[in-house]
């Protein structure tokens, strides 16, 4: 780990207490002034540190740059079972999970960025990721066997995210079928996910999916400005809600066979019973929502 890393990794752990530069430097064993150096490139890139002389650098409540080090330290021994990767910008999580997936990156790895320049939402569409207000996130998956729960995985980050928003905001979201989570009437999440297949033996290689979230976005394009939210106008920590995503997530996965959890999503579920249009063969139908299935079918 950087030294850079190590520093903010401290000033976590201590987050809204104050902790000398003379500790943090004999904890690492370097120079104070390497220390300051080092503050000096976090606070450029966007950690609200504060300086106070005698006392020490602290790193305010409100600072929420999302950090490998941040969301660590919040999954607690769930961090054993990921590999976790967090980046600026990246044009798509789902596409660099993807493409480290072609290249053998373990189940469970995790792709996490505060910017996406190309991301992507269901049916060839975009998704609005700007920087500092949003999570978006990928996971990795490599299922021992595919069954007929392996495509509950949606469904299960669904639950994951309303859970999580729970723990974190106290707020109740809902769940409209099949992957987007709403808050207030808005928008406030969308779920992708993508199965790659091996062309050789026709079965599926690995899953991708993708959670994005409208943290505290509060200006959307126009083609959206009428559905989309975000989760709180107040500050809450992205590192917090990503590890509290995640964490859900993985107890859920861990058993995709429990019917505890389409009870929970159909709980969570906007009311049933609203007529529908859907389009199936090139015929347009109009139908009633009742319920869903076992397997998630509406
Ligand atoms: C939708 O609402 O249509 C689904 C949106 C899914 C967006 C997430 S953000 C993280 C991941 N990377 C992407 O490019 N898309 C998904």
């Amino acid at each position: 780990m950087s030294l850079k890393n190590e520093i903010i990794e401290i000033l976590e752990e201590n987050k809204g207490t104050p902790i000398s530069g003379e500790i943090i430097a004999k904890k690492l064993s370097v120079s104070r002034s390497a220390i300051w150096k080092n503050i000096n490139i976090l606070k450029k890139e966007g950690h609200k540190i504060e300086a106070v002389s005698n006392k020490g650098y602290t790193l305010n409540t409100v600072s929420d740059v999302l950090t490998k080090e941040g969301i660590i330290l919040k999954l607690g021994d769930c961090q054993n079972n990921i590999n976790l990767l967090v980046f600026d910008t990246v044009d798509s999580t789902n596409l660099q999970a993807k493409k480290c997936g072609f290249e053998n990156a373990v189940d469970k790895s995790v792709f996490v960025a505060n910017c996406q320049t190309n991301g992507r939402g269901r049916k060839g569409r975009s998704f609005f990721s700007p920087s500092d207000t949003g999570i978006y996130m990928s996971i990795l998956l490599r299922p021992e066997d595919f069954s007929r729960d392996t495509i509950k995985v949606t469904i299960a980050a669904a639950v994951a995210v309303v859970r999580a928003i729970k723990t974190v905001t106290m707020q109740d979201a809902s769940i409209k079928w099949v992957n987007d989570i709403f808050l207030n009437g808005r928008k406030i999440c969308g779920i992708l996910t993508e199965a790659v297949s091996d062309m050789e033996t026709g079965s599926i290689d690995f899953l991708v999916v993708g959670v994005g979230v409208n943290v505290s976005t509060a200006q959307f394009p126009k083609e959206i400005e009428n559905i989309a939210g975000a989760v709180s106008e107040k500050q809450i920590s992205r590192n917090d809600l990503t590890a509290e995503i995640i964490k859900e997530f993985l107890k859920l996965y861990k058993d995709l066979s429990s019917p505890k959890i389409l009870e929970e999503y159909k709980k969570s579920s906007l009311v049933f019973t609203k007529h529908i249009k859907y389009e199936k063969n090139g015929i347009k139908y109009i139908a009633k929502d009742v319920d869903i299935n076992d397997y998630g079918n509406l």
